[in-house]
């Protein structure tokens, strides 16, 4: 069932009814300022940081769910109802939700009086700006109340909603006209404030919650607007909130907007007031000024789109599926921004308090980034470098605001350096910029500590070798990219956090994961090291990969596929021995893609191991058999009930790791129906199982052994963004950048005629079109470059601004 459906043209997912399986939502914002929206106007903003600087309040796992937003009221003669449905809940007439990039319109209508919100963050504004416009489309005049709302959060996120004998005595705010500033901790430490402001007169105010709502109300009652009259109340202490009044009269006909912005604000220290306790305002008036005007707002809301529409011109497909086209060319990508904007902090699933910028989920968001805007993937880089450690291990999360990394999940997870290798290697290949080596970057964040990038990724490299088990396999710490193996940590404790509970380092439980993963990467590292001058020492990695993948096909082999661990006391994880557990998926997709074994032909054994016993209609699981039981010697992984997270779930992140893995073995077809079995847009149909958002991946889709199998949970902020489109863009279509150019090298279902990528890189363009006469799945006969025939599939840099044609003919 659906519950709406995409416009490709306007780049929209249009939402016909508001009771969506779960909030269907929207990120604003791609600065500092962010903002979640759902469907019904609920989330909330902040400005860089989403736990220490948090503009509104947000109720997590409440019920109803969703409760917190920015809400507009309407009171039209006793009618009380809201443009997003929520909180009241009257049933509008008509409905729509436009989800669209970095903007969300709620249009709606009751009683015959027409409401459009338009909700956006403006380029280069640290602001949100909420246009309302009210058309009355009866025959007769209307006199209408229009009422906003919004509740403020006293900043740092968690002390906000734990802290309360400090916060409801702290709480304040001021007036000026049509301008609520809230000032919270203004008075002492901070020199920010909040402004919530409309461009028109007011009848009246409220800032005060209790005298908004009345204490025993819902924000489905509030009642100054069932009343129909403000409180004009003044908060001091409690909770804060803003809240305008305004009187609409709309004749037979006519439409009125107004301008609602809310903005983040910060004087200089020595300039924090205009008078004593009277905070100054001067920030807060040159924002508001800039969204004085309907102009403003438009010709604001037009460079937004301009911003998108110059941002997905780098990579544009237009093929015979739709489908294929609106994720590759617009969804895919758009969540690839906000992955990297967000990281893993905040989502609906993810509280904006608990996890900051993850090492290796933040190097591998630039996997689908780094092609949108080079400069702040290397940017990126610079920052999650700076917080490794000088031994080449790693904090597991950052703070974005600090940008120092912290243990609050941990460290010692022995995967985390290589990603930064990776990350690393997809920028070089993107944009050839070299000099990005040399960056000076210190180690925890300390300047003394500093050394180039290179020598960073050294340590990265070093550290899997200095780190290497019994069998010659990395160790795997505290976990590897599977944050739930934790092999060296039995917890016996309820509720201890297995990311930190004190790890018995065994120095015996090593991951072949970890050995995959450093296979893979080693001839791209050792390419690096090559053209640095560094041709010794490439030499030596590629001798440290051919040693690794040895000791993998020795021991970590197991017949019919790779091997996943062995535990603390050097027992298998993931072996037909098992009794649970028996195969992964991590390896068998890391090991494929590092082709480890290739003459014998493990890396196909294993792809048909995955297609036998992994396989389901909604996308590969992680493993097989899931868990029943708990295991004190793997941790969190059994922990979950069978078919959910890392136990036996549809973990989508690593389902296009087998996608790549199948098109490096020419399987076309195969890696196609896995990309297709998790991209939501073909699960539009299914949106009553699948719950979450069609136009965006989910972390985790329930696997066959949980009871609520094809169910999705935690949309939104997942490495699956990231790594679906290196796989869809790199590997199935194939124009994958190299370190020379760029290579055209798809694999695709036989049925697949051909397709056109246009593709900006390095300074041109190309418009790429694939033909496949022959129905083959991989192989490039003849290409031509403007006509001219060219050897191989590699495309040289043309870094001319031009655009360039490409025939690339397929068999
Ligand atoms: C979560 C984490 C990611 C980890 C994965 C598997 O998505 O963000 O870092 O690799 O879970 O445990
Ligand atoms: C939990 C989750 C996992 C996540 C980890 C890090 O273990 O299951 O997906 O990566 O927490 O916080």
């Amino acid at each position: 069932m659906k519950f709406g459906y995409f416009d490709d043209v306007q780049r929209e997912y249009v939402i016909e009814r508001p009771d969506t399986p779960y909030p269907w939502i929207n990120y604003l914002g791609n600065e500092q300022f962010f903002s979640l929206i759902s469907n019904t106007s609920g989330g909330y903003c902040f400005y860089r940081d989403a736990r220490l600087m948090r503009l509104t309040r947000y109720r997590y796992n409440s019920v109803p769910t969703d409760a917190g937003g920015r809400y507009f009221y309407l009171r039209d003669g006793d009618d009380v109802w809201n443009p997003g449905w929520a909180p009241v809940k009257a049933k509008p007439d008509r409905y729509r939700c436009r989800h669209g990039l970095g903007y969300t319109v709620i249009e709606s209508e009751r009683n015959q009086l027409a409401a459009r919100q338009l909700s956006f963050v403006p380029i280069g504004a640290d602001c949100e700006v909420h246009r309302v416009t009210l058309k009355n489309q009866s025959g007769a005049a209307k006199e209408i109340k229009l009422f906003s709302f919004v509740e403020f959060c006293a900043w740092n996120a968690y002390d906000d909603m734990t802290n309360f004998q400090r916060n409801f005595n702290t709480g304040e705010v001021e007036i000026d006209g049509s301008a609520i500033y809230h000032k919270t901790e203004y008075r002492e430490r901070r020199n920010h404030y909040a402004v919530f402001s409309v461009n028109a007169p007011i009848q009246g105010y409220d800032t005060d919650r209790e005298s908004f709502l009345g204490l025993y109300n819902g924000f489905d009652r509030p009642d100054v607007v069932f009343n129909g009259k403000p409180g004009n109340s003044v908060a001091s202490g409690w909770s804060p909130v803003g809240s305008h009044c305004l009187g609409v009269t709309l004749a037979p006909g006519e439409e009125k907007s107004y301008i609602f912005v809310l903005g983040y604000c910060e004087n200089p220290e020595d300039q924090k007031w205009e008078a004593p306790g009277v905070i100054n305002k001067e920030p807060a008036r040159r924002l508001l000024d800039r969204f004085r005007t309907d102009r403003q707002v438009e010709s604001a809301f037009d460079e937004l789109k301009n911003y998108w529409q110059g941002l997905l011109s780098r990579f544009c497909l237009q093929s015979e599926d739709p489908k294929l086209d609106r994720m590759v060319s617009v969804w895919n990508q758009y969540q690839c921004m906000v992955t990297f904007n967000m990281s893993r902090s905040a989502s609906y699933f993810e509280s904006g308090i608990g996890r900051g910028m993850g090492f290796r989920d933040s190097t591998q968001d630039l996997l689908g980034f780094v092609h949108l805007i080079p400069s702040r993937a290397k940017a990126r880089i610079l920052d999650i470098a700076a917080t490794q450690m000088e031994d080449g291990s790693a904090y597991h999360q950052y703070q974005p605001l600090t940008k120092r990394g912290n243990m609050e999940v941990g460290s010692g997870f022995n995967d985390d350096p290589l990603w930064l290798i990776f990350g690393v290697t997809a920028y070089l290949k993107e944009t050839g910029d070299w000099s990005v080596l040399k960056e000076s970057v210190p180690f925890d964040n300390d300047e003394k500590k500093s050394v180039s990038l290179l020598e960073h990724l050294r340590r990265s490299f070093g550290h899997v070798l200095h780190n290497l088990g019994p069998h010659g396999l990395p160790l795997i710490g505290r976990a590897d990219w599977n944050d739930c193996l934790n092999l060296n940590c039995f917890s016996k404790k309820p509720g201890e956090s297995f990311q930190t509970a004190e790890n018995m380092e065994s120095g015996v439980a090593e991951s072949v994961f970890i050995a995959g993963m450093f296979v893979y990467i080693a001839p791209s590292y050792a390419e690096i090291l090559r053209r640095g001058g560094f041709a010794s020492e490439a030499e030596a990695v590629l001798k440290a990969a051919k040693n690794m993948e040895q000791a993998v096909i020795r021991y970590g082999w197991d017949g019919e596929w790779y091997l996943r661990a062995y535990d603390a006391m050097g027992n298998k994880v993931g072996s037909r021995e098992c009794e649970e557990g028996k195969l992964f998926i991590e390896p068998q997709g890391f090991c494929a893609m590092a082709g480890i074994g290739m003459e014998k032909g493990l890396p196909e054994r294993a792809l048909d191991s995955v297609k036998e016993h992994l396989d389901t209609k909604y996308g590969i699981v992680l493993n097989w058999p899931s868990y029943t039981t708990y295991r004190l010697n793997l941790g969190e992984i059994s922990s979950y009930p069978p078919g959910y997270k890392e136990n036996g779930g549809i973990f989508c992140h690593n389902n296009p790791w087998i996608s790549i893995a199948e098109t490096m073995a020419g399987h076309g077809e195969r890696a196609f129906e896995v990309y297709r079995r998790t991209c939501p847009a073909y699960l539009e149909d299914i949106s009553e199982i699948h719950r979450t958002e069609p136009y965006v991946y989910a972390q985790m889709i329930a696997g066959r052994d949980a009871p609520r199998f094809g169910e999705a949970k935690n949309s939104w902020l997942t490495g699956t963004a990231a790594w679906t489109f290196y796989d869809v863009s790199q590997f199935i279509l194939g124009i994958r950048p190299q370190f020379d150019g760029l290579q055209i090298d798809p694999c695709v279902p036989s049925w697949f005629k051909g397709f056109t990528v246009t593709r900006r890189f390095r300074g041109a363009e190309y418009v790429i079109e694939v033909r496949n006469p022959d129905g083959v799945e991989k192989g490039i006969k003849t290409m031509t470059l403007d006509g001219t025939p060219i050897m191989g599939n590699l495309l040289p840099d043309c870094a001319d601004g031009k655009t360039h044609r490409v025939v690339a003919v397929m068999g």
